[in-house]
């Protein structure tokens, strides 16, 4: 190793090749002299099948694509560690790495863009995936979150429709990593519960400076647990040392020609330079006596808190230490999922959060080629691993032991722990009958986004007028301009009108806002109609 004292390294440094010194061999360990020409019958005759060498080196080389991401392809990473300021939130959760001052957690970052492919440029207008997992003594913990603090869409069951209008389009794949097409207005247009997340997209937060100069939230309301088993609600936030830094559009598009791996070699060259990024740690906590306190549902993704009614409390401090030794082993195989939580934290029934706890695995079956790819150094947990799991494709322990099965007695299995560092679901009540609908509680899609514009200093909202009129300018059915227009009225007739005016459109009449449901309405939602199913 390299003297490194952090336990996540020291896990990997036996399983990192040194290339510099040594022979070169095959994959069997056998040296081999010569790799520049193949074994052949005479000079100038026919290649042998026999050279072994030359078949596996071609083979290997055959083989070396893996499925990119279908969402979030192009990303980097760094290895760093948490540490949290001091135990005050033991009163609310029951995660150690969260509340004890003397663990240093390690941790791996993923930041990433959304919709481009692997080898799309890093300026574009999109958001920022910014995902870490958390090496911790109970076991992995995955904050898979983004550099807005609010997502597009309400319930995961839209997520493939949505991503389908964001990414290039199918018949032509075009335009290769950029918003501005029918397909993404389209459904904006129809879909005003997008709005919120647009404004962020619109917005100069969608052209981060750097990865170290962005926020970072975990998006839905999670639920921290404590050692009594108490619920409180959490918002989770990530605040850059270097403060929020934006790039304006002009430098984008120069900087995507000149330098596509911009924010990639930023995160690089700082961390090689010592200078090393650092986050702090916030969370919003909320009671749950008081989830139906809010003009919103806690449950709605498309929704903050704002920080005027729950403070943001600062529970402790990212540092980034240290580049990836290899892209691929670790930036592309590291494999994040929401439903990777340790004890302490929990769920809600947020109907975005619920199908993410199926899909990211489920994706990673295919894209890290079967079951077993918890066992790559990047994913491995610091914490113990014993499981009744066998077989599968890349198999990388020796599960030792006759009887994989619980209550065996024949050696080979391990009992089910009942002591407190297990993980225990959140016990709560629910109730309700079968239905296909959204609660009414989800179903205003106006005013964030209309505090969100009223919050933009005016060289602020200038930008997000003038993203508008590019992107819409592009959309080459002209109708969906005109739709969209109607949609951006509702938010605010003021800036409807500049966006309308840069197209040469006339603004639409602000048609009639739907009645929206507040507060003492949200307890309803408990009981919803029986008769819609
Ligand atoms: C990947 C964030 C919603 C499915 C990612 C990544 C991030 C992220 C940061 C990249 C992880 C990495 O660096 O490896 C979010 C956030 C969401 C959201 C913050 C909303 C709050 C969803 C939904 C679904 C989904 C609703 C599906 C129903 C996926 C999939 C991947 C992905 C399949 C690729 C994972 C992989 O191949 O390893 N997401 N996402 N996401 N997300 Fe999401």
């Amino acid at each position: 190793g390299r003297g490194d004292t952090d336990p996540k390294q020291q896990q990997l440094d036996p399983l990192r090749q040194d290339r510099e010194s040594g022979y070169l061999t095959t994959q069997q360990g056998v040296r081999v002299d010569h790799t520049d020409d193949a074994l052949s019958v005479g000079a100038r005759g026919p290649t042998l099948l026999e050279d072994f060498h030359a078949r596996e080196k071609v083979t290997h080389f055959d083989h070396e694509r893996i499925p990119e991401r279908v969402v979030h392809a192009r990303g980097a990473g760094a290895y760093g560690y948490f540490r949290p300021y001091d135990d005050s939130l033991a009163e609310y959760t029951a995660a150690k790495f969260l509340t004890d001052p003397g663990t240093r957690t390690p941790v791996f970052v993923r930041f990433s863009t959304v919709a481009g492919s692997r080898g799309s440029a890093d300026t574009v207008r999109d958001v920022r995936g910014f995902a870490t997992k958390f090496y911790t003594e109970q076991g992995n913990y995955d904050l898979v979150g983004n550099n807005f603090p609010v997502f597009f869409i309400q319930d995961g069951i839209k997520f493939p429709d949505f991503v389908h209008a964001v990414k290039p389009e199918p018949h032509n794949e075009i335009p290769q990593a950029q918003s501005a097409h029918d397909t993404l207005w389209d459904f904006v247009a129809e879909q005003p519960e997008t709005l919120h997340a647009i404004m962020w997209l619109m917005s100069d937060r969608a052209l981060p400076r750097s990865y170290r100069m962005m926020q970072g939230f975990g998006v839905h309301t999670f639920r921290f647990v404590n050692a009594e088993g108490r619920g409180t609600f959490v918002k989770f936030h990530w605040k850059p040392a270097l403060g929020v830094h934006s790039l304006v559009w002009d430098e984008c598009q120069q900087v995507a020609g000149r330098d596509p791996d911009y924010n990639r070699r930023d995160l690089w060259d700082s961390i090689e330079a010592g200078d090393f990024p650092r986050w702090e740690l916030g969370v919003q906590l909320v009671p749950e006596e008081q989830e139906f306190d809010f003009d919103f549902d806690l449950l709605d993704s498309t929704k903050i808190i704002p920080e005027e009614q729950v403070p943001v409390r600062p529970v402790g401090e990212m540092v980034l230490d240290r580049n990836p030794d290899n892209f691929f082993a670790e930036t592309e195989q590291v494999a994040f999922h929401t439903a990777n939580v340790v004890p302490g934290i929990d769920f809600t029934n947020d109907p975005l959060l619920q199908l993410r706890n199926f899909s990211y695995l489920d994706t990673q079956l295919i894209r890290l080629g079967g079951p077993n790819f918890a066992h790559l150094p990047v994913n491995r947990p610091l914490a113990d691993v014993r499981t009744h799991q066998q077989d599968g494709f890349g198999r990388h322990d020796i599960p030792h032991g006759q009887a994989f099965y619980t209550k065996n007695t024949l050696g080979g299995g391990c009992p089910a722990l009942a002591d407190e560092e297990v993980f225990r679901h959140y016990t709560r009540r629910e109730e309700g009958d079968t239905l296909r609908i959204r609660s009414d509680s989800f179903k205003e899609y106006y005013r964030q986004p209309r505090m969100f514009w009223r919050s933009m200093t005016p060289t602020e909202a200038e930008h997000i007028v003038s993203a508008f009129a590019f992107e819409l300018g592009k959309c080459k059915r002209v109708e969906i301009r005109s739709h969209a227009l109607e949609q951006l009225v509702r938010i605010d007739p003021d800036m409807a009108s500049r966006v309308a005016g840069r197209l040469g459109l006339p603004t639409p009449e602000a048609g009639p806002v739907e009645d929206v449901p507040l507060s003492p309405a949200l307890s309803q939602v408990k009981d919803p109609p029986a008769t819609i199913a």
